[in-house]
């Protein structure tokens, strides 16, 4: 019986263009947010943030993308483990909410055209600036939480 040969180079390139194509479907058909739980939203400055025990305050001189309408930043440490995500939707408004999507965890982002937190994985969960739920796999709101500017910082209690 004849056994075709394999050039072994031919076969080890075909194989990593096999690899890379399948790689680049997935990431594209379920969001990589999807897999990393990660958002493209910024953690805000450190130095900006402090945390009294029930106040967390951030310090907007030195948290530059909150000097943005539209920008948005989220706060993840140890005193808010489950992290909170801030925009800044009007000169001086702010809208507070938790970070995670209620479906499976993944970090939010905020859409400004729309002034929605929109979950980046393949479930598309969209909230209103105050956490309801208006569509996607999630099925629980956000929590929102109040926000105050006192000169020049904002404070929010947890
Ligand atoms: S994690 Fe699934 S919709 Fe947000």
């Amino acid at each position: 019986m004849k056994v075709d040969s394999v050039n072994r180079r031919e076969f080890l390139q075909k194989s990593a263009v096999t690899v890379t194509v399948v790689s680049a479907c997935l990431c594209g058909i379920s969001g990589c947010a999807m897999y990393t739980g990660i958002s493209e939203t910024p953690a805000a400055e450190p130095d900006a943030v402090s945390f009294d025990g029930s106040i967390l305050s951030v310090d907007l001189a030195a948290e530059p993308t909150l000097q943005q309408i539209g920008g948005a930043v989220k706060v993840r440490n140890a005193d808010t483990p489950d992290g909170l995500i801030i925009a800044r939707v009007a000169e001086n408004e702010y809208a507070v909410a938790s970070l995670l999507c209620t479906h499976r965890n993944v970090e939010l982002e905020y859409d400004h055209s729309d002034a929605r937190f929109r979950c980046p994985s393949l479930g598309s969960s969209v909230f209103t600036l105050d956490g309801v739920r208006e569509s996607g796999m999630a099925r629980r709101p956000l929590r929102s939480y109040q926000a105050t500017l006192e000169a020049g910082s904002l404070k929010i209690r947890i």
